[in-house]
């Protein structure tokens, strides 16, 4: 129930100016690497140093003006740039409703065919994260449409959708990359397993699937048991460490992101940045409530001063 609550208020962004200021401060800070795309890509050096590559996220989503997704364009632009001339080793991963999706497809089509075609210019690579299930199928069409022209795209699939192993299998069939994840937003029993046990079940089924037929797929998540059924898979049918990647977020299970490099895996760490940070630190909170613990620890710290 403190999950659906979670979620529900990730959607409510009065409650952003209720909670920015010093207090929230430490727990932002733990899932966001700051404001700035030069502190982003400050901590994406780091990640590089210790064996990492990454993947950079401008907050931001659901947009409701031409304007301001031609702006969100601008910095993805902004971001190829900056990771071309640091020399770092990364990527970048988008939302569309960041891109106009809301405000009108083809605005949304031409502003990540841009950015997508810069990435080509620059060698570099664009994953579309996937967003609610009303936005589902509208996402794989477009990641479609674009991918037909442009292979330097990827796309994210959710185990806890029903739906997801045929967009799998059809995927695989195309030869696209896909980010497995679990998924991280409010859904009706319709479209998504309610039970846990069940999105995590469905988790490995997929990860079966993309790891024998899919094109270098990247399994994100901090499940161990999920790691190590991967690992196990993978070696058991002599799928060698280069044809797939770990991902995990920023901030997140940094003792098992260590571990995975030290055992010779590459792991990609997503990196987001930016003031749009509210929704997304919500959905973080939702996944594990324990987190509302480090807040209040952070709270009764400033208090103390
Ligand atoms: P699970 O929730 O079962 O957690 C396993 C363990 O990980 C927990 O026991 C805990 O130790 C740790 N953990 C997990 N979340 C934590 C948190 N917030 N704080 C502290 N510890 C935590 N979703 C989506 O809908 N669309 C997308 O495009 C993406 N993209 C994406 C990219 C990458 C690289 C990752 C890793 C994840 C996403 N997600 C996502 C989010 C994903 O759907 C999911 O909500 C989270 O990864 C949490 O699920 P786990 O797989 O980690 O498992």
């Amino acid at each position: 129930m403190l999950r659906g609550t979670l979620l529900y208020l990730s959607e409510q962004s009065s409650l952003k100016r209720m909670l920015s200021g010093p207090l929230t401060r430490p727990l932002v800070s733990r899932f966001v690497a700051g404001e700035s795309l030069n502190e982003a890509i400050e901590s994406v050096q780091r990640l590089n140093a210790a064996g990492m590559t990454a993947t950079l996220d401008n907050l931001g989503e659901s947009v409701s003006t031409t304007a301001a997704a031609g702006a969100a364009a601008m910095q993805y632009i902004a971001i190829l740039h900056a990771i071309e001339r640091k020399g770092v080793r990364c990527n970048a991963s988008l939302k569309l409703t960041q891109m106009g999706l809301d405000v009108d497809r083809d605005l949304c089509v031409r502003n990540v065919e841009r950015i997508v075609a810069q990435a080509a210019q620059f060698d570099n690579f664009i994953r579309i994260d996937m967003e609610s299930s009303a936005h589902t199928q509208i996402t794989l069409d477009i990641f479609k449409d674009i991918f037909a022209r442009r292979k330097n795209v990827g796309i994210v699939i959710q185990s806890y959708l029903y739906r997801s192993e045929s967009d799998i299998r059809e995927l695989n069939r195309l030869g696209a990359r896909v980010r497995l994840c679990k998924g991280a937003y409010n859904e009706p029993v319709s479209v998504a397993f309610p039970d846990k046990a069940d999105v995590d079940k469905n988790y490995v089924k997929l990860m079966q699937l993309l790891l024998s037929e899919g094109n270098y797929p990247a399994i994100a998540t901090h499940d161990e048991r999920v790691i190590e059924t991967t690992r196990a898979y993978a070696s058991k049918h002599g799928i060698t460490p280069d044809r797939y990647e770990f991902q995990m977020l920023y901030g997140i299970r940094r003792d098992l992101q260590q571990q995975i490099v030290r055992d010779g895996y590459g792991l990609r760490i997503y990196v987001p940045y930016g003031e749009e940070w509210y929704p997304y630190t919500m959905r973080r909170m939702a996944e594990r409530p324990a987190n509302l613990l480090f807040v209040l620890g952070g709270v009764l710290r400033e208090k103390r001063r």
